[in-house]
């Protein structure tokens, strides 16, 4: 980014630091690598942290997000459950409206909810999900749950989101072939939605790899994010990175520290070392 644009936009009273946030989602998200011995098919792409809300208390939601943005998480996902896609049930658009009161960070909404909420409320999840300025937040649907999975894309596009779609570990990797060039992401599950602490099912990297290939031959500026069981350890995050995930979301694998800037550089490094990129490179 120029900068000419820097400087209206710091006039503007926006924080440099919330300019790279939201940067970040948009189309280049390539690794900036000095030395590398690359692993990854493909260049790298920058790896970012986003903690799950899920362990968080939710009595303090927004005060939660706010000491996640200090930790220097890239953005933060909110896991939007309805007891019926999911057995489990969290919370609506107003929580997520109402953390946007504590913290610049940018949003990720994960929409584990089904076909009839997804149609009927779409258009405001965008709305709440948008970055301080309107800029665009994440928007994650899941592929078990529309039928029209291209027309809802489209929508979250058209609404001023950042479209996503999300794969259950039973779903091939095939079901969402199709959209890869309507998406800035694709979130591959690690564990079967609905609750956190669970364990990593190690047979998605296969799935990782094979999306890997498909977004670098058909040179889409695409992320992969994994979700479930992901902590800083190299069967996990490692084994993730090395397939082409560049996007890790994490909920008890970083709230499980004191110092959740701590848990953010053990699972950087983690990544950019599977990566093959020199660590702090991020
Ligand atoms: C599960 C959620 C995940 C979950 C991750 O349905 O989508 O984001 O919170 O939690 P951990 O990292 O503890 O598996």
């Amino acid at each position: 980014m120029n900068s000419l644009v820097k400087s209206i936009i710091v006039l503007g009273g926006v924080s440099l630091q919330s300019v790279n946030a939201f940067t970040s989602i948009s189309r280049s998200n390539v690794a900036d690598i000095s030395t590398t011995s690359l692993n990854v098919y493909g260049t790298p792409r920058k790896v970012q942290i986003i903690p799950s809300v899920l362990p968080a208390d939710f009595g303090k939601l927004g005060a939660d997000c706010k000491r996640l943005e200090e930790a220097g998480c890239d953005r933060v996902q909110f896991d939007v459950m309805d007891g019926n896609f999911v057995p489990n049930v969290t919370f609506g658009p107003e929580t997520i409206r109402w953390c946007r009161k504590y913290t610049n960070m940018p949003f990720e909404t994960q929409l584990m909810v089904s076909e009839k909420c997804t149609d009927a409320m779409l258009e405001e999840f965008v709305e709440v999900s948008k970055g301080p300025n309107g800029e665009p937040g994440v928007v994650i649907v899941h592929v078990e749950a529309c039928t029209h999975l291209h027309r809802a894309l489209g929508r979250i596009r058209a609404a001023g989101g950042s479209p996503s779609v999300a794969l259950n570990p039973h779903t091939p990797a095939e079901m969402i072939e199709n959209v890869l060039d309507l998406v800035d992401h694709v979130l591959v599950m690690t564990v079967n939605p609905g609750f956190g602490g669970q364990a990593y099912i190690p047979t998605m990297t296969e799935k990782i790899k094979k999306i890997r290939k498909w977004i670098v031959d058909r040179d889409l500026d695409v992320d992969i994010e994994v979700d479930g069981g992901i902590k800083a350890t190299q069967e996990t995050i490692g084994e993730c990175a090395a397939a082409g995930a560049n996007c890790f979301i994490a909920g008890s694998g970083l709230f499980a520290y004191d110092d959740l800037s701590e848990g953010v550089k053990e699972l950087t490094d983690m990544a950019l070392e599977a990566q093959g990129v020199a660590v702090g490179a991020k």
